[in-house]
């Protein structure tokens, strides 16, 4: 009878610790004897699952109590620079307010967003021997918010968190209200050794050496902003750096490098300027984000290395690219506009429509055809088609994007809920699809798409809330537009036809770490996004035809 109870006692004792086991399926077993922690590769990760670990064995209090918070931080005891933030509100009074908020006309999504994303949102970026800002937020219930990261490049970092918004205000979408921000200081530079003594850091010509595969032409390309160093810089990182000399805290030159994969075609310095026979026709639609992409990318074709040194508007302008240095600088004040390429020369065509916030052309445009109707005859040159159609004929890509202009205030056509937006871009990506069914009656190949991606945008500061601006009632922030960055991917991955119809870039997560620095709080002209853009641009274009 003993012997079966202890039988019993020890099958209970079993199963809890098996129990244990499997609630933290993630959770890191006993630390190894040898403290040493093994020194980060040059690899592609996946974002949810390294959020998913639990790191909970090794945490610390960074701050007790600032800004309402408490913030810990917790490591992996196996491996350098993997760990997250810990961010929990000490005010729970406060939380239980916030979460009894209606955020949404959208119960299901109102419910989602507060069980995953929570009333907070923060900006955490980290500078030194890497720029980073990551994105994979999420709440833990509570107002307890984890931040996960994992950096490529080991040394001395320093961090800052900024509690950008509370009280849901970052992405509740149901009062038409300007969107108010809290932007307080957490932790400013604050120091982060991440095994600087006994690990390498990686720099720019080691990984120039390596014998990495080309990039996907598909999926969005994951990547890290590496700090340049004086003597390992490869020629076009030496430039870059000189051009953009961002006046920060501590200077931090990164370039942009895929990990694990390489890109094929960049047009560095006019490298690839025998793709130019291919007379690739390009169209760049959207908004001023899509712009500034096209006008940095006809520089990189030019092969200057010149860069854009301002946001600069809609007037009659065609940036072709063109081996006369003197074009590259028409757009300049004072600069006189010099003569266009003659249309038979052998070139690649870029050519941006016009801002279009709301995508017309995919949209509301589409789906008419009246100039058709009111001629009502076959006088029309492929009446089985509409105007989008005959205006895209003589193009063989589509750079395309959609988000900025739905997500600001209403006066400017926005204050899109998540949903309203999400029908958008699969309206427009079904139109698009049927653009290419109908290119056959036209004698022409299929569009190539390529998906933009919706950029990061600073946080407000409320000593920058203007009577204008609130009169504006812009939505635009970060959460937001991760949250629709990531709708975004879903919806164009929704069926096989558009997976592989349109490619994608996640202009989200190249452009994050550098909100701190847009020159016009908006945009991401002189800071390394825009080269980590085009670099992506133009390996997705393809205009060399190099194997897919
Ligand atoms: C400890 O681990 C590191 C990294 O995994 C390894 O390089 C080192 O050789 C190990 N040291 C010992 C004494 O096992
Ligand atoms: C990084 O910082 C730590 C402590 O702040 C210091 O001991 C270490 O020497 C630094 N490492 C490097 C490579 O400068
Ligand atoms: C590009 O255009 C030029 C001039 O119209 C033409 O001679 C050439 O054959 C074209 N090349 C290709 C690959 O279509």
């Amino acid at each position: 009878m003993a012997l079966f109870a202890l039988l019993v006692i020890g099958y209970i004792i079993l199963v809890l610790v098996g129990a244990g086991f499997a609630t933290e399926p993630t959770s890191e077993k006993i630390p190894p004897l040898n403290t040493t922690l093994a020194c980060p590769k040059l690899e592609t990760f996946n974002i949810k699952v390294q959020g998913d670990k639990d790191f909970s064995r090794n945490c610390r209090v960074v701050a007790a109590k600032v800004g309402g918070f408490e913030i810990k931080l917790c490591e992996s005891m196996r491996e350098c620079g993997q760990g997250y933030f810990l961010i929990k509100r000490l005010d729970k009074a406060h939380c239980d307010k916030a979460m009894a908020r209606s955020i949404s006309w959208d119960y299901e999504f109102d419910a989602w967003m507060k069980k995953e994303i929570g009333p907070d949102a923060f900006v955490i970026t980290f500078s030194g021997p890497q720029r980073a800002a990551p994105s994979d937020w999420r709440h833990l219930g509570n107002c307890v918010y984890k931040h996960p990261y994992r950096l490529t490049n080991t040394g001395n970092y320093t961090v800052s968190i900024v509690h950008a918004n509370d009280n849901f205000e970052a992405i509740q979408e149901k009062d038409r209200t300007w969107l108010r921000s809290v932007n307080n200081n957490l932790l400013t530079d604050w120091n982060l050794d991440v095994c600087s003594i006994h690990c390498k850091t990686f720099t720019s010509d080691m990984i120039g050496q390596m014998a990495l595969p080309v990039c996907g032409r598909w999926h969005p390309t994951q990547g890290v902003y590496l700090h340049s160093v004086e003597e390992h810089m490869l020629t076009q990182e030496r430039y870059r750096v000189e051009n953009y000399q961002i006046p920060y805290f501590w200077y931090s030159y990164p370039i942009s490098h895929p990990l694990a994969c390489k890109y094929d075609q960049l047009f560095e310095l006019g490298s690839n300027n025998d793709c130019h026979a291919k007379n690739h026709s390009i169209k760049f639609l959207g908004d001023s984000q899509v712009r500034v992409s096209w006008d940095v990318t006809d520089r990189r074709l030019a092969g200057t290395r010149d860069p854009l040194l301002n946001n600069v508007h809609e007037g009659s302008r065609q940036n072709y690219y063109f081996e006369d240095g003197a074009l590259n600088r028409y757009w300049e004040e004072d600069k006189e506009k010099p003569v266009s390429p003659e249309p038979s020369k052998h070139r690649t065509m870029i050519d941006f429509a016009g801002r279009d916030g709301h995508l017309t052309w995919f949209t509301t445009e589409y789906a008419g055809n009246p100039e058709f109707w009111r001629l009502g005859d076959a006088t029309v040159q492929f009446p089985e088609t509409n105007n989008v159609d005959r205006r895209l004929r003589e193009f063989n890509s589509v750079l395309f994007n959609v988000g900025m202009w739905p997500m600001s205030g209403i006066r400017d056509g926005g204050h899109f809920t998540a949903n309203r937006y999400k029908a958008m871009l699969t309206w427009a990506a079904e139109n698009m699809m049927e653009a290419n069914r109908r290119r056959a009656s036209m004698n022409v190949e299929p569009l190539t798409f390529v998906w933009h991606g919706i950029s990061s945008f600073p946080v407000t500061k409320p000593q920058e809330i203007t009577y204008d601006s609130k009169l504006r009632k812009d939505w635009r922030n970060p959460y937001r537009l991760k949250i629709w960055s990531d709708l975004a991917e879903q919806v164009l991955t929704s069926t096989p036809q558009l997976e592989t119809s349109i490619r994608r870039i996640n202009t989200f997560e190249l452009t994050h770490p550098f909100i701190h620095d847009t020159p016009d709080g908006g945009h991401f002209f002189r800071t390394p996004a825009v080269e980590a853009e085009t670099d992506e641009i133009l390996h997705k274009l393809n205009i060399c035809e190099k194997p897919n």
